[in-house]
């Protein structure tokens, strides 16, 4: 069976526009003597784009297929995956129950405002605790079902089996970038918090049996406990296609997270800084900022060979640039 078949027996609302660019970072290449290469995933388009619509594909059409009439998740409140949620429920014509806190209130900028223009109803949770804010999921889904509504729930990021279909897809549309532009990257990067997009990526590699690395750079947790998260969906994800599970496969590098989740550090406002003035890019300050500081720190570090193709996913998140 091809990746395609076996895709095409899980259902998918077409939302985003794919294939996303794929483009050799030209200038940063030639500051540092080395083969940097970008996919666009802050391109993927609907409701400000991002990684969190390729997953939001295989959710919002197995909701639709489950005849869920309400989508319940959680997150922050500049949560990226809220916003594409709240906007696929919209154009579902489902009712969306956001979970949403933080210790702080929230400002009505950014993902937040687009959130409020979507229609999403709001629950606030006065806390800084991922646990917190899914507890709340759980019990409202509890509530709204004894309301007697359909709930489809979608956990943190929708990092489940189902929405990391979004990203063994897009690991395949990155191997036509590579033949396209004949390339042999020896290096996937990018930022990883809820391990959806890492454990599609993995499967993706597994399936096709590419021989480069996938490394997630931690934007939330430390490495040890997002790799047992990541390592334990990309088992589910692989079972879904009969693939074999390599745990020695799953690299997180925790050392660009700095103090804490969406805390900006340093390394991550000057990634930020020099990816819009020498590509014209914007990155954000809770992922791809990060993401983009490790992939500079180890070309600077050569911890990837400069001679090497090296490809950096940039996962959205540019509307927390206005928060
Ligand atoms: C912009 C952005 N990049 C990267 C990530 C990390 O993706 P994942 O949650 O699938 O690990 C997220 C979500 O958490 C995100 O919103």
């Amino acid at each position: 069976m091809t990746i395609q078949e076996v895709l095409s027996n899980h259902p998918k609302k077409n939302l985003s526009f794919t294939p996303t660019p794929f483009q050799k970072l030209e200038n940063i290449s030639r500051d540092f003597n080395c083969n940097l290469y970008c996919k666009r995933d802050d391109l993927t388009g609907f409701a400000f784009g991002g990684n969190k619509v390729r997953k939001m594909e295989y959710l919002i059409a197995d909701a639709i297929e489950k005849q869920a009439d309400t989508i319940v998740t959680s997150g922050a409140y500049q949560s990226n995956f809220c916003r594409v949620t709240a906007a696929a429920g919209a154009l579902a014509g489902l009712d969306v129950h956001l979970v949403l806190g933080g210790k702080k209130g929230p400002q009505i900028t950014g993902n937040y405002l687009l959130i409020n223009r979507l229609g999403a109803h709001i629950h606030k949770v006065k806390s800084d605790e991922w646990d917190d804010r899914e507890n709340k999921r759980v019990s409202l889904a509890e509530e709204l079902r004894k309301q007697g509504r359909n709930v489809y729930e979608m956990p943190i990021g929708g990092s489940v089996p189902i929405g990391a279909l979004g990203y063994v897809a897009a690991f395949y549309e990155l191997l036509d970038d590579f033949k396209r532009l004949d390339i042999s990257p020896s290096h996937i990067i990018f930022a990883s918090s809820s391990g959806g997009t890492h454990a599609g990526l993995l499967v993706g590699k597994w399936l096709s049996g590419w021989k480069g690395q996938i490394t997630g750079i931690g934007a939330a947790k430390t490495g040890g406990k997002l790799a047992v998260e990541v390592g334990a969906l990309a088992k589910e994800t692989a079972a879904l296609f009969n693939a074999s599970f390599t745990r020695d496969d799953i690299i997180i590098d925790d050392e660009y997270v700095g103090k804490a989740y969406g805390v900006p550090t340093k390394e991550c406002e000057e990634a930020i800084q020099y990816f819009a003035y020498k590509e014209g890019i914007f990155l954000d300050r809770v992922y791809s900022g990060k993401a983009a500081a490790g992939v500079l720190d180890y070309i600077q570090k050569e911890k990837v060979n400069r001679k090497e193709a090296v490809v950096f996913i940039h996962t959205g998140g540019n509307v927390e640039l206005f928060a």
